[in-house]
């Protein structure tokens, strides 16, 4: 076997393929063009389907690539075990109708036993069931013997995906011999598909014209049994990676199968996030993007597994782009960017887990105490509501401790809570507004637009069978003209008041209907009102004013949106009151700091601008000459209404606005948050709310000030010095803690019993917690064989057990489970646990003597 590492095996490939006349081709990115069926690009023939159609052309009817590929499939199993990752480069030779089965398995076998000089005696192969053609290449031409050769059914020797080429296919092993066992020993390593169908969308298989091959060798499976690794993990190539996660964390690879598991993950994870953010990737909630920010979070957590501290993620992908330089030096030159986007993401998860995971361990073990196995929805839902904890996050660390979630519970509190934000404004006037319907009336003159006032008469009242309303009353009125806008476009509508000589009615709310009739709510103040009488109606001026500041900033917010994040934004849904806008749009992710601030500015500098507003109406077709943006939502209406700012806003809109910029006064976001997956939403205040905002900042910072006893400029200085001063005794509160537990252990080793073979420590302890116990146990565990533990801990008015076996004992049938479990019951509790570790809780203390008494002979018995 020749002795060529990762880099030098994708050359060779490559190099062997370009002398058998094949195009070289550069990995294409993980992204699909145009190929809706994918996420991400999982093959090497996934980017070239167009190819194998037909539909394109190269100038050769061959191509051979290394391509790089995601699969997600199985990202839980990555880290457990050997071969499992998401992350890989898929060594492939094409033929687009060009070459078939007989250069495709000859040129395999000349590669793989010449060029490489694999030993030929440990390769065998597979082919598909009645394929007779394959059968008798492999066994005349290359000079397989039967043995060598099996023939296979559907699931393991045809070849498909979603949608695309697909066929018959023959798999080539390598026996690593006998120290291996099952599939570690036999290891598939490369694929030859005989591609002869084009599997449409709905599973139909329709011959192509012409035959072609796919076929796909993992680089890294290939490196493995190239170098005799023990696993993709540990090639020579990727040490460097190894190594620095062993510099920051303190760890050695190999301690412990959890170190092992955690190390992998972040090795897998780190090349998959670097290759995808490269490739155009952001971390979102959706789709791609959604892939992406659970790799680097899962990744971040093992990191925090390790024990290492702050943002590592950076300093790993420097490496791995330096590891792939020799194919991929793209990755170098484009580092700083993606530096920026895992470190943010880093950043931004680290404050979610760091909160998060304390209070989740503190549900877990309240649950461990009670032996529960399921952590309820509400839980979840608080973690994720509350804390932006995700919930796969929390499933995947329960899962750890065997806690399952309540899925079904956690998606009933997510409904619920969007109902709560549905209901969110609810009109407090007594009427039950969908069993309104307002109808026989004309379309209401509506002169709201230029008015505040109107000369109107009283053309209907409903909700009352009189037709009339007196003092104390509540009714809904309609007017032939009306000054008050009814509610739509997310603006709210107007208050205020009709008068006439006989009394008042307070207006408390607007709306209309699709037909353009509007609806006054009123209660009566005073008098009595009939249909037919004459009123003077008047508008709540300051609060309609309050509003247009609001209407006018929510166009101003639409455009800085756009400018600052592109072009991408579209409004989702608005609200405009006299107390805040409301503005929801579609965006993927979190809006950062710079950005906010930035589109802050914006909005504030076009404030400042002085901009005239002037609004016209004219024809739809003439409103997109003049770029407007929003939809109109009167479908009855030819005519639309354009609000255009200066040059700078556009806008089709039915609602009320400021004459000029300069009114709204200033503008203040005052949060920022994801509503929907892909919608976010800006709330903001404007005019004199912004005054009243920073008088309350104010006051703030005077409390603060007063309760920190320092000058308002030493604020910050006082809170870092607390801080500082928190995480010494921090420190100093865990230094005496291992320092005890260390004492404790000195103390209690001399206790420890030896039958033949067999250590027993039964020991009862007062007031140590079960953190203390788990580390006390450990410890002994350390480098321990054949060490039965058990800890009680008289806590409070209870008692904690932790018990702990020796891998080696586990299989004489000892395990901690069965132990915890016996004394617990013996003193009215209950528990269990793994074979390895377990942990309980008993009650009664009076009971506990006996209990510890009779673990000896339990152990012996079991042992014997
Ligand atoms: N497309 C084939 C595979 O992925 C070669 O196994």
């Amino acid at each position: 076997m020749k002795k060529l590492n990762f880099n030098q095996l994708r050359k060779e490939f490559l190099d062997f393929y370009e002398s058998k006349q094949h195009i070289r081709l550069k990995s294409y990115s993980l992204i699909p063009n145009k190929d809706k069926s994918l996420l991400l690009i999982n093959a090497g023939m996934a980017p070239l389907k167009e190819y194998f159609m037909g539909t394109k052309k190269f100038s050769k009817n061959r191509a051979t690539s290394s391509q790089k590929c995601i699969r997600t499939g199985d990202i839980d199993n990555v880290g457990k075990t050997h071969r499992h990752a998401t992350f890989f480069e898929m060594l492939g030779n094409f033929s687009f109708g060009d070459y078939f089965k007989r250069e495709a398995i000859n040129w395999a076998w000349e590669f793989l036993t010449k060029v490489i000089e694999l030993d030929p005696e440990k390769l065998s192969v597979t082919v598909y069931l009645d394929d007779d053609e394959a059968y008798e290449i492999w066994n005349k031409e290359i000079g397989l013997s039967e043995d060598k050769i099996s023939r296979l059914g559907k699931e393991d020797n045809f070849w498909e995906i979603e949608e695309g080429p697909c066929g018959p296919c023959s798999e080539i092993m390598y026996d690593r011999g006998e120290e291996y066992e099952g599939d570690d020993r036999y290891l598939e390593i490369w694929n030859l598909v005989f591609t002869q169908f084009n599997k449409t969308s709905n599973g139909e298989y329709l011959p192509l014209d012409h035959p072609n091959i796919d076929t796909g060798m993992g680089l890294e499976r290939l490196a493995l049994i190239v170098e005799n690794a023990a696993n993709i993990f540990e090639l020579d190539t990727f040490r460097p990676l190894l190594k620095a996660i062993e510099e920051l964390s303190g760890k050695k690879y190999g301690e412990s199968e959890k170190i092992n598991e955690s190390f992998r993950v972040i090795m897998d994870h780190s090349k998959a996030m670097s290759f995808l953010i490269y490739d155009g990737v952001i971390p979102s909630n959706e789709g791609r993007g959604y892939v992406l920010r659970r790799l680097i979070r899962r990744a971040y957590r093992h990191g925090k597994h390790l024990g290492i501290n702050g943002h590592f993620l950076e300093k790993l992908i420097k490496i791995v782009m330096e590891i792939y330089s020799p194919e991929y030096p793209e990755l170098l030159e484009d580092k700083d960017r993606v530096f920026k986007i895992v470190n943010r993401e880093e950043s931004k998860f680290q404050e979610t887990i760091d909160q998060g995971l304390e209070i989740l361990n503190n549900m877990l073990d309240q649950l461990e105490l009670r032996q529960e196995k399921i952590l309820s929805g509400i839980d979840a839902f608080k973690l994720y509501d509350t804390y932006g904890f995700p919930v796969d996050l929390t499933e995947e660390i329960a899962k750890e401790r065997n806690i399952e979630i309540d899925r079904d519970g956690f998606s009933k509190e997510m409904e619920a809570q969007k109902e709560k934000s549905r209901s969110g404004k609810s009109f407090e006037g007594g009427w039950e507004d969908d069993k309104i319907e307002i109808s026989g009336y004309q379309a209401t003159k509506f002169i709201g637009y230029e008015n505040i006032e109107s000369n109107s008469k009283i053309i209907g009242i409903e909700n009352s069978e009189l037709k009339s309303i007196s003092e104390g009353q509540k009714a809904i009125v309609i007017l032939d003209i009306t000054p008050f806008y009814g509610e739509g476009g997310g603006q709210i509508g107007d208050r205020g008041y009709l008068e006439s000589e006989n009394g008042i009615l307070k207006v408390l709310d607007t709306k209309k209907t699709a037909d353009n009739i509007y609806y006054h709510f009123v209660e009566c103040e005073t008098g009595e009102f009939n249909v037919g009488d004459e009123v003077v109606a008047k508008i709540d001026v300051n609060r309609r004013n309050s509003i247009v500041k609001n209407h006018s900033a929510t166009h101003l917010l639409n455009k800085a949106l756009k400018t600052v994040l592109g072009n991408h934004i579209n409004q989702a849904g608005s609200l405009v009151t006299d107390e805040r806008l409301r503005f929801d749009f579609t965006h993927f992710e979190a809006i950062s700091e710079e950005d906010l601030s930035e589109i802050e500015r914006l909005v504030n500098e076009s404030i400042f601008s002085n901009y005239p507003v002037k609004i016209v109406e004219t024809t739809l077709e003439k409103s997109q000459e003049l770029g407007a943006i929003g939809l109109f939502e009167d479908k009855y209406k030819d005519i639309v209404r354009v609000v255009s700012m200066g040059d700078y806003s556009v806008e089709l809109c039915g609602g009320t606005h400021v004459r000029n910029t300069s009114e709204v006064m200033m503008f203040k976001i005052i949060s920022e948050s994801g509503i929907a997956a892909g919608i976010r939403r800006i709330e903001a205040i404007t005019g004199l709310s912004v005054y009243r905002y920073l008088n309350d900042l104010k006051m703030k910072e005077e409390n603060i000030s007063k309760l920190l006893k320092t000058q308002k400029d030493g604020i910050e200085s006082k809170i870092n010095s607390m801080i500082a001063e928190e995480k010494s005794l921090k420190e100093k509160i865990d230094q005496f803690k291992s320092l005890q537990e260390n004492s404790l252990i000195n103390e209690i080793s001399s206790e420890i019993k030896e039958f033949e073979g067999l250590k027993l420590l039964v020991k009862k302890l007062k007031e140590v917690d079960s953190q203390s116990l788990k580390n006390i146990s450990d410890k002994l565990q350390n480098n321990e064989k054949n060490l039965v533990v058990l800890l009680a801990s008289v806590f409070s008015d209870k008692i904690l057990f932790i018990s702990s076996v020796s891998k080696n004992l586990i299989k004489n049938n000892i395990k901690a489970g069965d132990i915890v479990r016996s004394v617990a019951q013996a003193t009215g509790g209950n528990g269990g646990g793994r074979p390895d570790f377990a942990q309980a809780g008993g009650k009664d203390i009076n009971k506990l003597d006996e209990a510890l008494s009779k673990v000896e002979e339990f152990v012996k018995e079991k042992f014997n």
